[in-house]
């Protein structure tokens, strides 16, 4: 299997072995009502936070989404995307030593995070799985690592997650649309993902073009590219014309018998003059509860950057537009990938946290089930302002109630946390 080289690697591969346990401490003041629901967010670097948690939480958690730095060299934001914050340059410095002030911005964000998703498959659950964010500059980089950690055969799937609605006209080369999401399963034998629910955008696809008893369907061409021995015969259409066979290429999907069994039972449709190629009738009731999941998502469906913007500002005051959190993903987004992987009880770990989509996703998602059942979240990040006043706040108040922007009373989902700092942490910022 190929691996990937880069400056520093030898001091890191092995680091999450190393990494003290450090104690967390509570902050009762920062936490939220009912902190005993098994809700957590934890301010530190993740590393130090993970190997915290490792004890109580090991091979427990069933869905892990982490959206860390992109590594585009962008420095200017809120949060800082060059994996060069005064945090993780000191940390380079002890782990990699003098190397480490040399480090190029790609051996830098290789380096962060290596020991980092070591960490983190030691929190899956056997049917776990986990879903990382990232976008070109990084993904070739991050599919290497991931193969060494994880294993070549437990990735799983790169989804493309269209996220914005309208060309850049100012891009250098090419305007970008997208960003990835890569999945890795625990154990891919094992990982199935689970049906998205249907939508009126599916169901609106079946029709009842002849009043069948059996309701509403939908017709799917008869033939496919798959070679089938007993897929090659003439048909002849209820108006009497002859097809003389499947199109060039391609084969009927049943056998003659099959296909005969079918239209006497009224499952084939040859349009309303009864002189199409046959199509066969996929009714709503037989097909399944929900829609397998695909590799392309786009915004109509999960959300773009600006819906996750406008949600995160509906919530939280910002001061001025300089201090409003620039990526914020939309929260049907992770109502998406939490659909696919997780169900009621279930545990689910952001350990890049930013500004708690993660959590304000699985709150909506609880809202179907009993609150003994609800998916229980476990948060974690670095930096102290933005653990805060934007993570802490936005769970808290889709959690207990609040005026959005508009000055719209929204009635809160219910739901506590506990928020945490780690003790003796090296080099954790101070709240
Ligand atoms: C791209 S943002 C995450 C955005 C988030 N998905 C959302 O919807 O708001 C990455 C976040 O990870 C945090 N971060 C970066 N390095 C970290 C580390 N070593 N430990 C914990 N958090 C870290 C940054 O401060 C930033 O808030």
């Amino acid at each position: 299997m190929p691996t990937l080289n880069w400056i520093g690697k030898d001091a890191v591969v092995n680091h999450h072995h190393q990494v003290p346990f450090h104690l967390l401490k509570d902050v009762p003041e920062l936490s939220c009502s009912n902190p005993g629901s098994g809700n957590l967010i934890v301010q530190g670097d993740n590393l130090v936070a993970l190997k915290a948690l490792l004890p109580h939480y090991a091979g427990q958690v069933k869905c892990i989404y982490i959206d860390p730095p992109y590594n585009t060299g962008n420095e200017n934001w809120v949060y800082n995307d060059n994996v060069n914050s005064p945090l993780i340059r000191e940390w380079l410095g002890k782990v990699v030593g003098k190397e480490g002030e040399t480090l190029d911005r790609h051996d830098r964000w290789l380096c962060m995070m290596y020991p980092r998703l070591a960490l983190l498959r030691q929190f899956l659950r056997d049917d776990g799985v986990i879903f990382i964010s990232i976008d070109d500059n990084e993904i070739q980089a991050l599919r290497y690592v991931m193969d060494e950690i994880f294993g070549l055969d437990n990735f799983v799937t790169t989804i493309i997650w269209q996220k914005v609605y309208a060309p850049k006209n100012s891009a250098k080369h090419f305007s970008e649309d997208h960003d990835f999401i890569v999945v890795y399963a625990k154990n891919a034998e094992i990982w199935r993902p689970q049906l998205i629910p249907r939508g009126s955008k599916q169901d609106n696809a079946y029709k009842n073009l002849d009043n069948d008893s059996r309701g509403l369907w939908r017709a799917d061409g008869m033939s496919a590219r798959n070679p089938y021995s007993e897929g090659l015969y003439s048909i002849t259409t209820p108006s009497g014309r002859v097809i003389p066979g499947p199109p060039k290429g391609r084969y009927w999907v049943y056998s003659e018998a099959k296909y005969k069994e079918m239209d006497s039972d009224k499952r084939i449709w040859w349009g309303k003059k009864g002189n199409n190629a046959p199509a066969v009738k996929r009714f709503l009731t037989e097909v399944k509860q929900g829609v397998v999941p695909q590799t392309l998502w786009p915004y109509d469906e999960v959300g773009h950057t600006q819906e996750g913007k406008k949600e995160l500002v509906s919530i939280i005051d910002f001061s001025d537009s300089e201090s409003v959190f620039i990526t914020p993903k939309p929260m049907r987004l992770i109502e998406r990938i939490l659909q696919v992987s997780t169900s009621s009880g279930d545990l689910v770990l952001d350990s890049f946290a930013g500004s708690g989509t993660t959590r304000h996703a699985t709150l909506k998602l609880n809202q179907d089930s009993p609150r003994s059942e609800h998916r229980r979240f476990i948060l974690v990040e670095m930096e102290p302002r933005i653990a805060k006043d934007i993570t802490a706040e936005r769970v808290r108040r889709p959690a207990e109630g609040y005026k959005n922007a508009k000055g719209e009373k929204i009635d809160g989902l219910g739901g506590g946390f506990r928020f945490q700092s780690i003790l003796r942490g090296t080099f954790h910022g101070e709240l």
